[in-house]
């Protein structure tokens, strides 16, 4: 993946798993170089692991990070998005602008707590953006210009694939299939490998056919652009071995868990913004 290269500093409010995954993305696919970033954190300790690690600026005040910077990605927890923001609200200007991270926080919530024309971003990345197969998707608030919007693509295009949406209200569904995605993916490998297993193979072998297969079959998806269900009955031999497997899938209700895991995990999503 050939990345454009962004001249403007980045704050990134919240350096913890998330924030270290853009870190380490953005360094890697050469984004932006260390002295670009500034991370913060509310550890001491954790600054200096970062700073030592990345060689990019790190320390515990936000401000600072704020007014050094040009673009704000906040990447803390969304309980702690409120407090962040009074803090960083002094160093803010026009000429700055913020990319929320944070679930369920929207971007009238931290455009109300700016109280400035500040263009804010939401931004619904997942943990997959570490091994750069990120699905990133990306909501514009009021303010949001054409040039930020292209570089908040550049930013998440470095850790994978982003799609933008302007129905903001669809941000919960978001969060609940791609945001939660790949723990549902973990589970499915869990159960083949056990499956695997039962039957006799060594765990780390199952494990690696599993993974591979869910790996394999996604980008049968993404690359041939067919339906799933055309792919299926391509690889279902009548009186074969899959046709077995599938009917106790639909046995299982397989379909309708996954389909009510995104219904239930949205719900939850509203929830948690309300
Ligand atoms: N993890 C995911 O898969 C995922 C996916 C999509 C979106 N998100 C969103 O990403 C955000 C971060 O999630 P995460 O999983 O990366 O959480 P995390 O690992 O707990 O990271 C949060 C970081 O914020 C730091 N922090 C706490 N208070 C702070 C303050 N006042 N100023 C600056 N930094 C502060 C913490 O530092 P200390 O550890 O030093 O306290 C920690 O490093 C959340 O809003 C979440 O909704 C996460």
């Amino acid at each position: 993946m050939k990345m454009k290269q962004i001249r403007q500093n980045l704050a990134i409010i919240g350096v913890g798993k998330m924030g270290n995954t853009l870190i380490d993305s953005l360094l890697r696919n050469k984004v932006v170089k260390p002295n670009q970033i500034y991370g913060t954190t509310s550890r001491e300790d954790t600054a200096s692991q970062v700073k030592e690690k990345y060689h990019i600026n790190a320390g515990l005040d936000n401000q600072e990070a704020v007014s050094r910077s040009d673009i704000i990605i906040l990447a803390v927890k969304p309980q702690m998005i409120a407090q962040v923001l009074v803090e960083i609200v002094p160093a803010l200007n026009d000429n700055k602008f913020v990319i929320s991270i944070a679930a369920a926080i929207s971007t009238s919530f931290i455009e109300g707590k700016l109280n400035k024309n500040i263009s804010v971003i939401r931004a619904m990345p997942n943990i997959a953006s570490l091994v750069n197969e990120g699905m990133t998707v990306l909501c514009p608030g009021k303010f949001v210009q054409e040039e930020h919007l292209e570089i908040a693509l550049e930013i998440f295009g470095s850790v994978g694939e982003v799609e933008i949406i302007q129905r903001e209200e669809l941000m919960d569904v978001v969060t609940a299939l791609s945001g939660s995605g790949p723990a549902y993916s973990y589970m499915m490998i869990e159960s083949l490998t056990d499956g695997g297993v039962r039957m006799g193979l060594p765990r780390e072998l199952a494990r690696k056919l599993a993974a591979q297969s869910v790996l394999g079959g996604a980008k049968m998806v993404l690359q041939t652009g067919l339906h799933p269900a055309l792919l299926k009955d391509e690889v279902t031999t009548p009186a074969g071995v899959t046709i077995d497997g599938l009917m106790e899938l639909e046995d299982g209700g397989f379909r309708v868990a996954l389909i009510k895991a995104i219904d239930r995990a949205t719900q939850k999503s509203k929830q948690i913004s309300k």
